[in-house]
């Protein structure tokens, strides 16, 4: 089937890419012609694993084209994919405005009956919306919308798109049902279930499938932080209630908060799409005020264990410190720091007087954009040579592997703050390192 992506970004450049390896004949559009240009280059815009593969896989084919002409590509399909940025406006609500740009300049250049698949996450109602939008700006072809969110992870996206959990549409058309059961034929022999539903339900799928995630995520941290006032260990906990086959072994490892381009804007865009529908969600309010806290909770305990480490007075400690802070991508696999922790951590550390060095693998670039004063290096010797303290906050394999032994030997003090619990205790303790880990004995 031949089909436009109106958006080439994290979700539209994979689902791309992976569309035309299960067949499809894909035109990628983008307003961003520096995107395109380097796309048509042979470069990759993103990191993302196995990408370039396919992409390259796919046009070889023949399969997979880029383009700034939106009309062109939608007078050449019958089928068009919107996934465009959903971002967080600044009353919490989802933006919408590039979902209506593209809606519009859809009608505009439609020369034929089409039907619009919204992949971007968009809050309920919205893919009626754009049926409106559509009708509004072309009363001459009919237009059959529908949501297909998608759920793959960043970092992990090729294998999540390949390999589905589940694949899920909303439509109101039958037609329009059987088109989507084409486009993922593919997957027909895989054993994978197929949701059909509504619009309203298959919007709603998403938001809620993050906020039960996010869920997962502030609860596990809040438990981390009790086992911290309690002298519970948070490993034992996890392992004991994630081997309940209700509760499930995933999303149970604490950490500096959730972040990344999705589960904030998500979160809090369902809390207020529930209040506005008089159907309020106190316990995903709670899950988006546990989740700022705990991260501003955690900027506290860095300065204080710091303060501790260094006999220094808790006040002034940071000042003409410097901190090596381990991971700037909101996790492992991918160059994306869209709310990370490094964004709301480095910055914390810099007000106090710190010098922060940052290390990514692919991170180093967007970072230095997003964080005054940072200094970024992708190479780890550089960031823990002369540092007064290691901040760890991306599960990179190149961070989970370091060999502390030979490491600490470039520290100007041995004091480490794990808030991706990626070391023992006991290993640590062992080499006479300082370490703070969440929910768990404390090394001084
Ligand atoms: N990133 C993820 O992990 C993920 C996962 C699932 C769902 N989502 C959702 O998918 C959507 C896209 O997310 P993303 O991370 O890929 O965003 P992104 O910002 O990486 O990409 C969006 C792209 O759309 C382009 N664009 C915007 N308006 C356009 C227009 N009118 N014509 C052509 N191009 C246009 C932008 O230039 C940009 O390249 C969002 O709604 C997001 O919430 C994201």
């Amino acid at each position: 089937m031949k089909i436009a992506m109106i958006g080439t970004g994290y979700v539209g450049l994979v689902t791309g890419a992976c569309l035309a390896k299960i067949g499809h004949e894909i035109i990628c559009v983008d307003q961003d012609r520096e995107k395109i240009d380097a796309l048509c280059g042979g470069a990759i815009p993103i990191f993302e694993p196995g990408l370039k593969d396919i992409v390259d896989e796919g046009v070889q084919d023949g399969k997979l084209s880029f383009s700034t002409d939106l009309t062109q590509a939608i007078e050449l399909v019958d089928v068009i994919f919107i996934a465009v940025g959903t971002p967080q406006a600044s009353d919490g609500r989802s933006d919408l405005t590039q979902i209506e740009n593209a809606a519009k300049q859809i009608a505009k250049a439609a020369n034929g009956d089409k039907v619009v698949v919204v992949k971007s996450t968009v809050p309920v109602g919205t893919c009626r919306r754009v049926g409106r939008i559509l009708g509004k700006h072309d009363h001459q072809h009919t237009f059959q919308v529908t949501s297909n969110p998608e759920f793959l992870r960043e970092g992990n996206a090729v294998s999540d798109f390949m390999r589905p959990d589940r694949i899920v549409f909303g439509t109101n058309s039958a037609q329009a049902e059987a088109i989507m059961c084409d486009i993922y034929a593919h997957f027909d022999g895989a054993n994978v279930p197929v949701i059909k539903t509504s619009l309203e339900t298959s919007e709603l799928i998403k938001y809620s499938a993050n906020a039960f995630l996010a869920a997962k995520v502030a609860f596990i941290n809040e438990m981390a932080n009790l086992c911290d006032a309690t002298g519970a260990n948070v490993d034992d906990l996890s392992l004991g209630i994630g081997l309940d086959s209700r509760i499930g072994a995933a999303f149970l490892k604490p950490g500096p908060g959730y972040g990344g381009s999705c589960f904030p804007k998500d979160t809090l865009a369902l809390t207020i799409l529930a209040q506005e529908a008089d159907s309020p969600s106190r316990i995903i309010e709670s899950v988006v005020d546990s989740n700022s806290n705990h991260i501003r909770r955690l900027g506290r305990k860095i300065a204080d264990f710091c303060a501790d480490c260094w006999k220094t007075d808790k006040k002034n400690s940071l000042i003409d410190k410097r901190i090596a802070v381990l991971g700037l991508a909101f996790k492992a696999n991918t160059d994306d720091i869209r709310s990370a922790a490094s964004t709301v951590i480095a910055p914390l550390l810099i007000k106090q007087g710190a010098s922060v060095i940052g290390f990514d693998p692919e991170a180093t670039i967007a970072a230095e954009a997003a964080i005054d004063h940072i200094e970024t290096t992708t190479v780890i010797n550089e960031a823990l040579t002369g540092a007064d303290a290691v901040v760890v906050l991306t599960e990179w394999d190149a961070i989970k592997l370091i060999d502390w032994a030979e490491k600490k030997t470039l520290l100007n003090a041995p004091v480490v703050i794990d808030l991706r619990n990626l070391y023992s205790p006991e290993m640590m303790a062992k080499l006479g390192i300082q370490y703070l880990s969440l929910g768990r004995p404390t090394v001084e």
